[in-house]
């Protein structure tokens, strides 16, 4: 048996005992529990430390699982399934009644994806049922998209790692809510609006009072400890240098390799392009983060639609954490 195969069933063999399973996908990783057992849910919130109403993804293997949560699969979500799916996508349906309120966070909805990572799909072949699976890091803080992140996050807290190495897109899946009279994007992801638009053929609605609950877009979520400020590119340096003069310590993440001469300086030049950016963003938040810095500073990205994810994600890492002087 392949090293691969042998992990895997040793994996989907914790699933069935109740235990933590985390895995890879293609975004970022998955803190895995059997989506049917309540006592391997309730250790998913523990874990994390995630308040219970946040509802969580169910993963499944394909789409012919769809009937399996959702008590209705309405056409479009037939034609986003087959467009993107296995893929960087979450689609909220109506949930079917065994679907628990653990699940759902007490919702009438549930939340499904087929991830193509192809550990992510041995595992969920393997194991044969729905998966749920936040992603694996404490409540609020940075996606982890490496095995090693998770080890740094959870330590012996899950029963098994699954290695996949770096994840390839690096930001969470786009989430759409299919569920009411009209689709709305909940989450931006890789898989931009437009495409999802362009699929469907109809205009996607902004969350409205009616759409269903996604706490985990709360303002301030994928945060560093370190305070981060979201900055135009042309006045990083100064504000850089002006830090320092106060004696602080500045860690800076940038689209160039542009330093400006000062010590206490800890800067990493992001790739240009939105894929490498996106791919590289949450190792690169915890390596400024882990540097122990009184401030980070991060360029504002482009505003062009491809940018749309990242740029969602670095304005919740930046929400209310601006330091108290005014520099
Ligand atoms: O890329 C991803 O989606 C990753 C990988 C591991 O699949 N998972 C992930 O899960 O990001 P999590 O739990 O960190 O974020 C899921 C988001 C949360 O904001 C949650 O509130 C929302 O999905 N959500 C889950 N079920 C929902 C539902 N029934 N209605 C509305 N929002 C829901
Ligand atoms: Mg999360």
């Amino acid at each position: 048996m392949a090293v691969n195969e042998q992990k895997i069933q040793v994996a989907a063999a914790t699933l069935r005992a109740g235990g933590l399973v985390a895995f890879p996908t293609e975004t970022v990783y998955g803190l895995g529990a059997d989506a049917s057992n309540a006592n391997a849910i309730k250790k998913v919130f523990t874990a994390k430390g995630r308040p219970h109403d946040h509802p969580l993804i169910v993963h499944v293997a394909d789409s012919a699982q769809l009937a399996d949560w959702a008590r209705e699969v309405p056409p479009a979500a037939r034609a986003l399934a087959k467009k993107f799916w296995p893929g960087p996508l979450t689609l909220i349906l109506k949930r079917a009644v065994r679907v628990s309120d653990l699940v759902t966070g007490g919702q009438d909805t549930v939340a499904l994806r087929v991830p193509s990572h192809p550990l992510a799909q041995m595992l969920l072949q393997a194991f044969g049922g729905g998966v749920v699976g936040p992603s694996a890091n404490r409540f609020g803080r940075v996606s982890a998209t490496t095995a090693e992140h998770v080890r740094q996050e959870f330590g012996d807290s899950v029963d098994c790692v699954l290695d996949g190495g770096a994840c390839d897109v690096g930001i969470e899946s786009t989430i759409v809510d299919l569920s009411g009279s009209q689709p709305a994007l909940l989450r931006p992801g890789w898989i931009t609006a437009t495409q999802i638009e362009s699929a469907l053929g109809t205009s996607l609605a902004a969350p409205d009072a009616h759409s269903p609950r996604a706490p985990g877009t709360l303002a301030k979520h994928y945060a560093p400890r370190t305070p981060v400020m979201l900055v135009e590119s042309d006045v990083i340096d100064e504000l850089a240098r002006s830090f320092a003069r106060q004696s602080k310590r500045v860690a800076v993440l940038a689209r160039n390799a542009r330093q400006p001469l000062i010590e206490n300086l800890i800067w990493i030049a992001a790739p240009v392009a939105p894929a490498g950016y996106a791919h590289d963003l949450y190792a690169n938040l915890r390596q400024l983060d882990a540097a122990g810095c009184d401030v980070m500073l991060v360029e504002q990205p482009p505003l062009a639609i491809e940018w749309a994810a990242i740029r969602d994600r670095l304005m919740r890492a930046a929400a209310g954490a601006a330091p108290s002087d005014d520099t």
